[in-house]
């Protein structure tokens, strides 16, 4: 392997990876990775992770995070959505603001509470709830499946997260507040969409700069959630 300018920016393919036992497959995405001008930036800025530079680009341009608010993160192994978003929201250490999820290990973080478990279990949506101390203004979800090779199940799977997610984000919400999942281009995202369209103002999609061109991955951004129609009324005295 040989870096012949390494540095931050972004620059041009330099780096290649000599032809070892690695398969090609393998070799081709560890050039990728050593190329690629987001991860330089991230290790240069302390980012935990490339992904993080997805959520600045979308806030930067739709700005759903605002100081105050509290956001929950599903799948936030190793941590860059929950680091962006405790610090926009200013998420004070002593009491955290931002809460996230992923049944991988993520080292602590000031301001976050990350919760080791897979959120598809029953309790997850309720551990998430009191471990945030009340409804989230935000439901961030960058949720994938781990890949199994074959391209349709990984695809399902991951549309699976974005559903589940999407239906969480409903019931939890309060009024005004804001999804953003990740979800894949093509495929059974239909009936994610039309259900989404009936509770916030705005769905669409967007594809942040730093989500690879080449990449299926893109976001759905629902905006200004309408509310719950289901609020308990309170009981006045039943009388006959
Ligand atoms: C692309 S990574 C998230 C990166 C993260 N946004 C960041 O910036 O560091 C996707 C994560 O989703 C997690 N994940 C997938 N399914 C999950 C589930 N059912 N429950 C919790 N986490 C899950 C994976 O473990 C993985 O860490």
């Amino acid at each position: 392997m040989k870096d012949k300018k390494a540095g931050t920016g972004l620059r041009q393919l330099k780096t290649r990876v000599k032809k070892t036992k690695l398969k090609n497959s393998s070799r081709r995405w560890l050039e990728r990775h050593l190329n690629d001008p987001y991860v330089h930036r991230a290790n240069a800025e302390g980012m935990r992770s490339r992904a993080a530079y997805k959520l600045i680009e979308i806030n930067e341009k739709y700005k759903i995070l605002a100081p105050g608010m509290k956001v929950v993160d599903l799948g936030a192994a190793p941590g860059g959505w929950c680091q962006i978003a405790a610090q926009v929201v200013k998420s004070k250490p002593e009491s955290p603001s931002v809460v996230g999820i992923d049944y991988l290990p993520v080292d602590p973080m000031a301001g976050a509470i990350i919760l080791q478990a897979d959120f598809l279990d029953d309790d997850a949506p309720d551990k998430l709830i009191e471990a945030l101390g009340g409804a989230p203004d935000v439901v961030l979800s960058d949720m994938a499946a781990p890949t199994t090779g074959h391209r349709r199940t990984d695809h399902i799977r991951t549309m699976h997260l974005c559903e589940t997610a999407a239906h969480f984000a409903i019931s939890v919400l309060k009024p005004g507040g804001h999804f953003l999942s990740k979800t894949f281009q093509g495929g059974a995202e239909g009936d994610v969409l039309t259900m989404l369209k009936q509770h916030f103002a705005s769905v669409h999609h967007v594809k942040p700069p730093a989500s690879r061109a080449e990449s299926v991955e893109l976001y759905i951004l629902a905006r200004n959630f309408k509310g719950r129609k289901d609020v308990p009324v309170e009981d006045g005295d039943d009388e006959d």
